[in-house]
C-alpha cells in the first residue's frame, strides 16, 4: 500500500480555483521587476516570503495586488502560467480552470490583450508538453464598480470563444453578488458559465444571492453555507460543487487550525467539495500539499479522496464525454493503489 501523500501525488485531479496572478512566485517576481526595470519595495525573496503573514482576505489583496504589478508584457504572463502548469502538472493534476484578473492589469494601464493573449499561449504550451488541459476565467474585481465590469466584459468580446466562464473576486465583505447581478445576466447571454467567490469571508446570505441572483454554476469557497442548515439542503440537493481551499483559508484566518477545516463535514453533510490551492504561490502549498495537509489534519480515507478527485472533474466545465476518461483513470488507480 502506498502512502497517503503517495496516493495523492499519482491520483487524477483537477483544480478549479487558482488564481493564475497568485501563482507568482517571489524568485519569477524578481526576474520580471529586472527584466521590466521595476523598483520592488522589497530586498529579497527572503523579504518577500516574510512579507506574507496575513490576518485577513483585504491584508493578502493588498500585497498581492502590488505583486502583480510586475506583470508588463505578454510573454510574463505566459511565463507565469507556465511555471504554474509545470508545478501542478508533478502533482497529479490533468485539468486546470484558472481564473485570471484583467482590471488589475489595465487599471495599470495594460491593454486587455497583453493578459489574455500571454495566459492563451501559456495554456496552448501546457496542453502540448505536459499534456495538461485548461479553461480560463475572467473575474470581475467586486470592490469595482458595475459600469468597470461591464467595460471589461465588453473588452472581453473578441475572447469570447476562448473563456469559460466569468467569476467575482476580490474583497467580499460589503461588495455583495447582487451588486453584480446584470453584469451576470449579460455574461450569461454571451454564452458563458458563472461562478462566484461567495462565503469566504461574507455571510451565507452572500452564497444565496450567488445562487439566486446570479445564477451561478459553481460556488468559489462555500465555507459560511455551513452557517444555515436551508443553504446546505439546497446545496447538496442541487449537487453545486464547491471549490474549497484549505490552506488559504489558514492563511486568511478563515479557519483557526486546519484539523478545524470544514472541509470533512461538508463531504458528510453531502456537499459537493473539491480541493484547490487559490493562491499557491502566497498561501505555502499547490494543489497536491492542500490535498496532503488537508488529508492528515482531517483524517480523510481512500474513499473521500476518491470522492474528491471525482468532484474535481464532474464539478468542471469539461463535457461528459471529456470527462468519462479522467473517472475511469481515478478509478483504475484507486483499484491499483
Ligand atoms: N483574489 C485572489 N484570491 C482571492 C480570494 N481567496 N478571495 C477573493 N479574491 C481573491
Ligand atoms: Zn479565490
Amino acid at each position: 500500500m502506498t502512502t497517503d501523500a503517495q496516493f495523492i501525488r499519482g491520483l487524477p485531479k483537477a483544480e478549479l480555483h487558482l488564481h493564475i496572478e497568485g501563482s507568482l512566485e517571489p524568485e519569477l517576481m524578481f526576474e520580471l521587476a529586472r527584466r521590466n526595470r521595476i523598483t520592488l519595495p522589497f530586498a529579497s525573496v527572503e523579504a518577500v516570503r516574510a512579507a506574507y503573514a496575513f490576518s485577513n482576505l483585504q491584508d493578502f489583496l493588498d500585497i498581492y495586488y502590488q505583486g502583480a504589478g510586475v506583470l508588463m508584457t505578454e510573454q510574463d504572463f505566459h511565463d507565469l502560467a507556465v511555471a504554474y502548469f509545470r508545478r501542478v502538472a508533478a502533482d497529479g493534476c490533468r485539468h486546470v480552470e484558472l481564473f485570471f484578473d484583467p482590471q488589475t492589469h489595465t487599471d495599470r494601464g495594460l491593454p486587455f490583450s497583453v493578459a489574455i493573449d500571454g495566459l492563451l499561449s501559456g495554456m496552448a504550451e501546457a496542453k502540448d508538453s505536459l499534456g495538461v488541459t485548461s479553461k480560463l476565467i475572467l473575474c470581475f474585481l467586486r470592490h469595482l464598480d458595475e459600469d468597470a465590469a461591464f467595460a471589461t466584459l465588453k473588452a472581453a468580446d473578441p475572447y469570447l470563444s476562448q473563456l469559460a466562464a466569468v467569476g467575482l473576486d476580490s474583497s467580499e465583505l460589503g461588495h455583495p453578488p447582487s451588486k453584480f447581478a446584470r453584469v451576470y445576466q449579460a455574461a450569461r447571454a454571451r454564452g458563458l458559465k458563472l461562478v462566484a467567490h461567495a462565503g469566504e469571508e461574507g455571510p451565507p446570505e452572500y452564497v444565496w444571492e450567488a445562487l439566486d441572483v446570479l445564477g451561478v454554476d459553481r460556488i468559489d469557497h462555500g465555507n459560511r453555507a455551513l452557517e444555515d442548515p436551508d443553504l446546505v439542503t439546497r446545496l447538496a440537493g442541487s449537487a453545486m460543487t464547491l471549490t474549497v481551499c484549505p490552506l488559504s483559508n489558514l492563511k486568511l484566518c478563515v479557519v483557526n487550525d486546519l484539523k478545524a477545516h470544514p472541509l470533512k463535514r461538508m463531504l458528510d453533510l453531502g456537499l459537493k467539495a473539491t480541493i484547490n490551492s487559490d493562491d499557491p504561490a502566497y498561501f505555502g502549498g499547490y494543489l497536491a500539499e492542500n490535498w496532503i495537509q488537508t488529508a492528515a489534519a482531517l483524517n480523510l480515507g481512500r474513499e473521500d479522496l476518491v470522492t474528491l478527485a471525482r468532484n474535481s472533474f464532474t464539478g468542471s466545465f469539461l463535457t461528459p464525454a471529456e470527462i468519462a476518461p479522467h473517472l475511469a483513470a481515478i478509478d483504475a488507480y484507486a483499484v491499483a493503489n
